[in-house]
């Protein structure tokens, strides 16, 4: 049996990583890996092949940047071209990323059995392109490997049968799991390499972590400035570690809304280990990736959501996560409360145990069995 898997921008490196190693485990299953290369940069990209032991691809379809139709569309024509020639049984696909949506739309016309990892998360809100992507993914996949039992509710309100849904837990958790001790070894050396590159930072005097990417709060120059005002007013009261997606960096650039304040430390996007160490030694987190949310939750630490809604309300109904939206005051008032006492209680979610990648092999080696019998 012959599984391809496909990934192609940051936050899926860290899911397809351990249901591929979980396959690996069965005796009789074939793997192979397409990277559609949505996002290509070395730090956007390599770094994650190299620290979380993916295989090199076996068709790298370089698609790179581009509106959501060119991108989609790219993704689409190079992608079909590989599967015809892998000719695989089974086509796994991750997240919620243009290339996800893409890759299952050809294997859908094509009558290739598709499974979706991390499938059943709803923001809610369709102005976001992942909800979109979400949506049309579920909706033609034949396996949905859900986070978390809000994900099942959501597929079944949407009249997917059931038994294509299964909770599995979070494989993002999983690749946490395997690699944390590496990040806890990496702490001192990387703290105090930080003190040397960044003036005037000193990472044990306690920092906020930063990410930002969405279009929601990146992509519009005012909404852009306002939120850069407020995070440099906190910076005056904690040091803001920033390692600032290819997106942002060239949104601040146009509009020339680098931050001006000392305490705001600008870096380039780290790698997996460096910001799994970043996210449990920070104090706090403000951030406005999916991904960040789970991890933050997972580790205990304290983290600002800077968008309305959440796909993943589990991270505020039991974990650390706080939505504060585009309400400026609630950012800067949170942050100071949370700066100074932490967080008192939190639970990990059910199943975010590090093993959603044997489940998800325990469950699809039958699932194509049965499959192919019927064929
Ligand atoms: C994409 C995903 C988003 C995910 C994010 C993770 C979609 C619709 N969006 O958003 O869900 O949260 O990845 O990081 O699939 N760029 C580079 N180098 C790179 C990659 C991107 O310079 O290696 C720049 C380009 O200017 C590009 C821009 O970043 O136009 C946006 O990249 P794109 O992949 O379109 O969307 P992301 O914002 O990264
Ligand atoms: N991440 C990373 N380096 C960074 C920022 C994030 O390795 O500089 C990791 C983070 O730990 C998580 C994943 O990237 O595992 C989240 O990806 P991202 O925020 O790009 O996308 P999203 O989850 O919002 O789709």
């Amino acid at each position: 049996m012959k599984i391809l898997h496909v990934v192609g921008a940051r936050p899926n490196f860290m899911k397809a990583a351990p249901v591929m190693r979980a396959f690996s485990a069965h005796e009789g299953i074939m793997q192979s890996l397409v990277h559609t290369g949505q996002h290509y940069d070395a730090n956007m990209s390599d770094v994650f092949f190299e620290q979380l032991g993916l295989p090199r691809p076996d068709f790298d379809l370089g698609v790179g940047s581009g509106s959501h139709a060119v991108q989609t569309a790219h993704v689409m024509l190079r992608f079909e071209e590989a599967v015809l020639k892998d000719r695989p049984d089974l086509v796994m696909v991750y997240g919620d990323v243009n290339s996800t949506v893409a890759a299952t739309l050809v294997c859908a016309k094509l009558g290739i059995p598709i499974a979706h990892v991390e499938a059943g998360l709803r923001s809610f809100d369709r102005t976001m392109p992942e909800e979109i992507n979400r949506l049309m993914t579920d909706q033609i996949a034949d396996l949905l490997f859900t986070p978390s039992s809000e994900g099942d509710d959501n597929l079944l309100r949407e009249g997917i049968a059931p038994e294509r849904i299964h909770c599995v837990g979070n494989v993002m958790i999983d690749t946490l799991v395997r690699l944390l001790p590496k990040a806890q070894a990496r702490w001192p050396q990387l703290s105090a390499e930080l003190g040397q590159s960044l003036p005037g930072f000193e990472a044990n005097g306690g920092y906020a972590l930063l990410t930002l990417h969405r279009p929601s709060n990146v992509d519009h120059p005012d909404g852009l400035r306002d939120l850069m005002a407020a995070l440099e007013e906190l910076a005056e009261e904690m040091p803001l570690l920033f390692p600032i997606h290819p997106r942002t960096r060239a949104r601040l650039q146009e509009w020339n809304l680098q931050p001006r304040q000392k305490n705001v430390h600008l870096m380039e996007p780290v790698g997996y280990i460096d910001f799994l160490a970043l996210q449990q030694n920070a104090r706090l987190v403000i951030t406005d990736s999916g991904g960040v949310q789970e991890e933050t939750t997972f580790l205990g630490v304290p983290c600002l959501t800077a968008r309305e809604n959440t796909e993943r309300p589990v991270t505020v109904t039991i974990g650390t996560n706080i939505l504060v939206g585009e309400d400026r005051q609630k950012l800067r008032d949170e942050a100071r409360r949370l700066w100074k006492e932490g967080i008192s209680n939190h639970q990990i979610p059910p199943l975010w145990d590090g093993r959603a990648g044997e489940r998800i092999a325990a469950i699809t080696i039958p699932w194509l069995q049965e499959n192919q019998k019927s064929c």
